[in-house]
Parts: structure tokens; C-alpha cells; sequence
């Protein structure tokens, strides 16, 4: 019996197992707008057997993209090519999901392929980023935001509000906040980015604030019976993890009471001067610490694709659903193979549409030849 395979229910959403493709920026898109690149792109991956697809960050303003080839919802032309991906989503099976969010310091970037790093200053394909203070990140993101304003808090609080209502139209059924990863709603929260004296900085309810009032008006707008969840990181690996950890912990906790339905459990990514002890599904602890104090369902990515490894979280109880992201980019049918690893029954009928799965029932892998 694989708990892998099991389907997961949250609020009126049923997926077809603990499977996830967490949020992955693309940087091909257009003025925000999707291209023709995304809709297959994310066909592919939920025809491959995923319970739940996410698509990639989509920046709630134009200055909230990473880079200028990132996905935006702040105009409604922008969520047609996003509603047509949600349905091909849906027809493959798979439930569709959207993580919103607001790149912040991190914003005004070039693409990981050509240099990771912010665009020059002067050159205009770039834009002045913000932040809850006016601090780099520094190394290849050196740029110094501008500190926000209560009017500029107000704002990206109801662009991640209108953005939430596009999406809700434009048919997803899952809704990420990136709260994650050192962009401007983890700038809030963290101490490295965050040296405000008003109510949105100091001890770490004022930090917290930003994120709880955004939630709290996203809840509002996106419909009662469909799973709102963030992706939150509760950790930096910075030398101050307890701390930080409690503090996200307790946030968490807030977060629930104002109707978070399941943490994506993740890094801060706020400070370069950070070590992570990458490793197979090294966050799984972290994460169940986090389901059982904050008593939320709960999501974690990074390395845990290795089919013990994701079996094994999930048995365990540590964690309600396993985020695979860089198998699915090396084989978006990533999920038929965990099936045959774990040896399910009927593996290609469990994980793949009809006219695939009617061949692999009985193909044994390619030939070995002479
Ligand atoms: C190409 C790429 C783009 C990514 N974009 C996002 C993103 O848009 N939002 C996000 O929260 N994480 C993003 N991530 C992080 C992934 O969601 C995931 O946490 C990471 O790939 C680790 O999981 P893995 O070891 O299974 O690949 C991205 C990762 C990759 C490889």
C-alpha cells in the first residue's frame, strides 16, 4: 500500500494523490502575459499524473515581477491565457493552482540564464524595486529599494486582492501566497529586511502584519470552499533558526485563525549569509513541526523526489503533500515513475490519461538492443 498514491482532501478539493508540482517561474512571458510556452509546458506536467500543478509566481504588479519575463495578474487580460491553462490543467486530471505573489527587493532582475542578477541600473527594461526598508540583499541583487509607504503597504495589498479575484475567474481552485524565498512578503517578516518602527516592522507580530492582513483580505475574495494556502519560509538556516522558527511557527497559528487551509513549508532566502543543510527531504522535520504545532496541513519541496523518500514523509505523517519540482522539468511524467518505483498497482492506469496509459500497461521500458 503506497500513502503516496492516497487522494488528498482539502476543503472541496479532492486531489488524486500527495503529488504537487510547486510553483516554477518560467521567465517567458510577456508584459506579464502568458505565451505559448506555458500552456503546454503545464499540459504536459498534469498529464503526467500529479494530483496538484501550481502554476509558476505570478506577480500581483508589474513591479512585483522577479524579471521582466515573469507572469503577471494586476489586468484582466492578463488572466485569459492563465484560464485556458487552469482548464487544460483540469481536463489532465489534475487540480489547478496559482501562486500569486511580489518579488520585492529581489524584483527587477535579469533571467536565471542570463545572469540572475539585477538589471543595471539606467537600463529600461528595469524598474526601482521596493521593500519594507531600504536595504539590499546585496551579492548579485545590489539594488537599494525603496522603503514603502503606508499607501504603497495598502496597495500591494489590494493588488494581491484583485489578483486573487482574477484567478478565482480564471478557474483555479488553489491559491498560493508566496510569502517565501526572500521576496517582499518574507522581506516583511525577516529581520534582515525588515528595520521599519511602524506597526509593519519591529517585534514579530509587527513583521507578521503585512502577511496576516494580506491573507486575511485574500480570504475574503477567494471563495470559502477552495483551499488558500502560502508558501512561507519558516526557517532562514541563519544561526537564529529556533527563534526565526518559533516566531513562523506562532505566525502560522495566526495565519490558520484568519483561514489559511495549508502551509508550503520553505527557506527564508532573506540573507546571502545563510547555509542550508541541503539533503534529501531535509525540510520534512521542519515541516512536521510545523503541521503539529500550528496544527495546518502542510507541504514541503526541495529533494525529497526519490520514491522512498516521498513514500516515506507521507507515511510518517510529516508531511500531507510532497512538492516535486526539478523531476517533473527532467520528466514531466514523473509521477508514472514513482508509481512503478513503489511498485503501485496498475502504475500507468494510476497516473497517466488513456491513450498513454493503454501502451505502458504492457511496455516494459525501452529496448536494450545490440
Ligand atoms: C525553474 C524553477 C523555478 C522556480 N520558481 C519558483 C516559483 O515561481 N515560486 C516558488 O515558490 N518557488 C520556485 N522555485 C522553487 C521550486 O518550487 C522548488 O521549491 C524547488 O525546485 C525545490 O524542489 P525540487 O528539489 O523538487 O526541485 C523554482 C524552482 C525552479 C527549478
Amino acid at each position: 500500500m503506497s500513502e503516496l498514491f492516497t487522494p488528498f482532501r482539502l476543503k472541496d478539493v479532492t486531489l488524486r494523490n500527495r503529488i504537487a508540482v510547486p510553483p516554477m517561474c518560467q521567465y517567458s512571458a510577456e508584459d506579464g502575459y502568458v505565451t505559448d510556452w506555458h500552456e503546454p509546458h503545464y499540459t504536459g506536467m498534469a498529464r503526467g499524473g500529479a494530483g496538484l500543478v501550481i502554476v509558476e509566481a505570478t506577480a500581483v504588479s508589474p513591479e512585483g515581477r522577479i524579471t521582466p519575463a515573469c507572469l503577471g495578474l494586476w489586468e484582466d487580460g492578463q488572466a485569459e491565457g492563465l484560464a485556458r491553462i487552469a482548464r487544460a490543467i483540469k481536463v489532465a486530471g489534475a487540480v489547478p493552482g496559482l501562486q500569486i505573489g511580489h518579488a520585492g527587493r529581489k524584483g527587477s532582475a535579469n533571467r536565471p540564464w542570463e545572469g540572475d542578477d539585477h538589471i543595471p541600473d539606467g537600463d529600461p527594461r528595469g524598474w526601482q524595486t521596493i521593500s519594507p526598508s531600504a536595504i539590499a540583499l546585496g551579492g548579485p541583487l545590489p539594488k537599494v529599494p525603496r522603503a514603502m509607504t503606508l499607501a504603497d503597504i495598502q496597495r500591494v495589498r489590494g493588488a494581491f486582492v484583485a489578483a486573487a479575484r482574477r484567478a478565482r475567474d480564471a478557474g483555479f481552485e488553489w491559491l498560493e501566497l508566496h510569502f517565501a524565498h526572500g521576496y517582499l512578503a518574507q522581506s516583511f517578516f525577516s529581520v534582515h529586511a525588515n528595520q521599519r518602527s511602524d506597526e509593519y516592522g519591529g517585534d514579530a507580530t509587527g513583521r507578521g502584519r503585512f502577511l496576516l492582513e494580506t491573507l486575511a483580505a485574500v480570504r475574503a475574495v477567494w471563495p470559502e470552499n477552495l483551499p488558500l494556502t502560502a508558501r512561507f519560509g519558516v526557517i532562514e538556516y541563519d544561526g537564529r533558526d529556533e527563534e526565526t522558527l518559533a516566531e513562523a511557527i506562532d505566525l502560522t497559528r495566526r495565519m490558520r485563525a484568519e483561514g489559511l487551509d495549508l502551509l508550503n513549508v520553505s527557506v527564508g532566502f532573506s540573507t546571502l549569509a545563510a547555509n542550508p543543510p541541503w539533503g534529501p527531504a531535509f525540510l520534512a522535520p521542519v515541516a512536521e513541526r510545523v503541521r503539529r504545532e500550528a496544527e495546518v496541513p502542510v507541504a514541503a519541496a526541495w529533494f525529497i523526489d526519490a520514491p522512498r523518500d516521498a513514500e516515506r514523509v507521507v507515511a510518517a505523517g510529516q508531511l500531507d503533500l510532497v512538492m516535486i519540482g526539478k523531476a517533473h522539468l527532467a520528466n514531466p511524467h514523473y509521477p508514472y515513475e514513482l508509481a512503478r518505483a513503489l511498485r503501485i498497482d496498475r502504475p500507468a492506469w494510476s497516473t497517466l490519461p488513456a491513450p498513454y496509459a493503454h501502451w505502458l500497461a504492457s511496455y516494459a521500458g525501452p529496448s536494450t538492443g545490440e
